[in-house]
């Protein structure tokens, strides 16, 4: 079950009773966010004025990042092309969406229902579908890191922006690894950029591990800062200098289907492993 909450610019979100996490910020709004935190850091309408923007967005949820997207490139360009590659593990939110879909994204709502009603088999996932002149969508309905294993051999170098937007890293692990970022890291272009909300070191350690150069985003709604992450980047010495921190660990999933639990655990074993006087180093933590 999920209920409806009003966010901060008007907009509706869901509330999700798995997460026990709203899907969007309520304090900075629900299309603020999709702007200020992950459309205007992935500088996506500089590419849109070059003609062509590729985006994958990692946790489709209610689709309002997406459908931000293209309406953001599409009035920055009107010529311009845009190429959506999303997962997301719940049809049934995508549904919900169209019910609740802000004033903004109302004039976009087909293509949510033309998603919802083009259904395709691929690499073994079903996929919902969107094909226009100018607007390219698929969406791979499963679990982020079976979908990212299989198709990011098929993507690499493909995004120039990739939207990291699953529930906080606290009740959503599985998405925030060093192994995830990974398969992030094959998929985008060494010049592209990744936005997330979170400011979590543990997250930008494991962001840097995996080869992004990492700096500081905007503050938006709250008093902590968000992240942005490039190939290209340099890491800003003050972030770099809290990798040394115990609490630094990264979040680890050597397999990749391991358990939330056993995924949250293992890092708080090792940051308290390392607190500790007379120190072993956890072999998770390298
Ligand atoms: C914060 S919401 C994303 C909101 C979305 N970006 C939007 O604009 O509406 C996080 C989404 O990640 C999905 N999710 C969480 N864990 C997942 C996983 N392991 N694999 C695939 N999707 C996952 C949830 O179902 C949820 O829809």
């Amino acid at each position: 079950m999920t209920k409806e909450v009003k966010t901060e610019d008007g907009s509706l979100t869901l509330f999700s009773e798995e997460f026990k996490e709203p899907y969007h910020s309520i304090t900075a709004g629900a299309i603020t966010e999709a702007v200020k935190k992950f459309i205007e850091p992935t500088g996506l309408k500089g590419k849109a004025k070059e003609g062509k923007v590729n985006l994958l967005d990692s946790c489709f949820g209610l689709g309002y990042n997406t459908l931000t997207a293209v309406k953001e490139t599409l009035k920055e360009n009107p010529k311009a092309e845009i190429q959506v590659l999303a997962f997301e593990k719940d049809l049934k939110v995508i549904e919900k969406a169209l019910k609740i879909l802000p004033q903004e994204l109302k004039p976009y709502s087909f293509i949510l229902k033309e998603l919802l009603k083009n259904k395709q088999s691929y690499k073994g996932f079903l996929t919902l579908n969107f094909v226009s002149q100018r607007v390219k969508i698929k969406v791979f309905i499963g679990e982020g890191r079976k979908v990212l294993r299989k198709i990011s051999p098929l993507y690499k170098g493909f995004a120039d922006a990739i939207f990291h937007d699953p529930f906080s890293p606290r009740v959503n692990p599985e998405l925030w690894t060093y192994e995830f970022f990974l398969l992030l890291r094959k998929t985008i272009k060494e010049e592209g950029t990744l936005a997330t909300y979170s400011s979590s070191t543990p997250v930008r350690k494991a962001l840097y591990m995996a080869g992004f150069g990492v700096k500081e985003g905007v503050a938006i709604g709250r008093k902590s800062t968000s992240t942005v992450a490039s190939p290209l980047f340099e890491t800003e010495p003050s972030i770099l200098k809290k990798f040394s921190l115990p609490s630094a660990v990264p979040y680890r999933d050597p397999t990749l289907q391991e358990p939330r639990e056993l995924i949250r655990n293992r890092q708080r074993w090792c940051v308290k492993a390392l607190k500790r006087k007379y120190r072993p180093i956890p072999i998770y933590h390298i």
